[in-house]
């Protein structure tokens, strides 16, 4: 290459500047005021878990048998819906609250911290480095993910295993949620909102899941080629699939999940109702 064709690059512009004229603040903005809200309601329903004396992230209300995702699998519970292991961990220390959602939440929040687009997302939203794309940046110096502490991002590919078995967990409460107890104690299967809610829940959560760049590198992809293997190159394709619109399964799922819990607290406090189908 000649010396003529070395292209220079425009000196850096101060913080925010920038030459766009779109509104290119309103994706960083809504993405901040998203990810505020989930966390903000997810850390309240988690806290909620707290109070011993009442059960609202369960609902069994006509027969219903709907457990808040924020809440499975049922490892602990209250006294009045007791979990797998009883209702506290042996040993807790007593002058720290326990709430069965501690036990939970780090992995789907692990998981969707170190997400690949969530990164993209959050560092625009609440690092602004950048805020948006060809807008000036804070700092002059770019390390990447390299060095600590973002190099643990790099931890994902193992959230990755926890939660396809969240799926699993979740697809068995979806389960639960179609069959009902009468008051003769025989279970019916049958069909309700909740039930649709838990469904769709679980349906949102798959797509998110298996559009993960992990798991498309898991099942079809080696050090930089792909498997030569068919039924893995099938997997692969419908990974990459789903993969293409995985900003969107992972706002959707982030919306549901967060809905599914507001919907079995409102049932339980007895502020909706649960309407059957069939
Ligand atoms: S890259 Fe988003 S879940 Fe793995």
């Amino acid at each position: 290459m000649a010396s003529s064709d070395v292209l220079t690059l425009p000196p850096q512009q101060g913080f925010g500047a920038t030459r766009r004229t779109d509104i290119w603040w309103l994706q960083p903005l809504g993405a901040f005021l998203g990810f505020s809200a989930f966390i903000f309601y997810s850390t309240w329903a988690a806290l909620q878990g707290t109070n011993q004396a009442v059960c609202y992230f369960w609902y069994g209300g006509g027969g219903a048998d709907y457990l808040s995702p924020y809440y499975s699998p049922p490892m602990f519970g209250v006294p009045s819906h007791p979990g797998w292991f009883g209702t506290i961990p042996p040993g807790w220390p007593s002058w720290l609250p326990f709430s069965p959602a501690f036990l939970i939440a780090w992995i789907p929040a692990g998981f969707r911290f170190t997400c690949y687009y969530y990164r993209g997302q959050y560092y625009k939203a609440f690092w602004l480095d950048p805020v948006a794309c060809t807008v000036g940046e804070p700092r002059k110096v770019y390390l990447g993910e390299r060095y600590l502490p973002l190099i643990l991002q790099n931890i994902h590919r193992y959230f990755f295993y926890l939660a396809a078995l969240f799926i699993v967990i979740l697809a068995r409460d979806a389960w639960d949620g179609l069959w009902f107890t009468a008051a003769d104690g025989s279970r019916h299967f049958g069909l309700a909102v909740g039930s649709l809610v838990l469904i769709v829940n679980v349906i949102l959560l798959a797509l998110y899941t298996f559009g993960c760049h992990s798991f498309r590198h898991l099942i079809g992809g080696f050090l930089d080629a792909k498997t030569k293997s068919p039924g893995c190159a099938s997997l692969y394709n419908c990974a990459s699939c789903l993969n293409r619109k995985h900003g969107n399964w992972a706002w959707y799922s982030l919306f549901w999940v967060g809905f599914t819990d507001v919907y079995i607290r409102l049932c339980a406090m007895g502020i909706w109702h649960d309407y059957r189908l069939f």
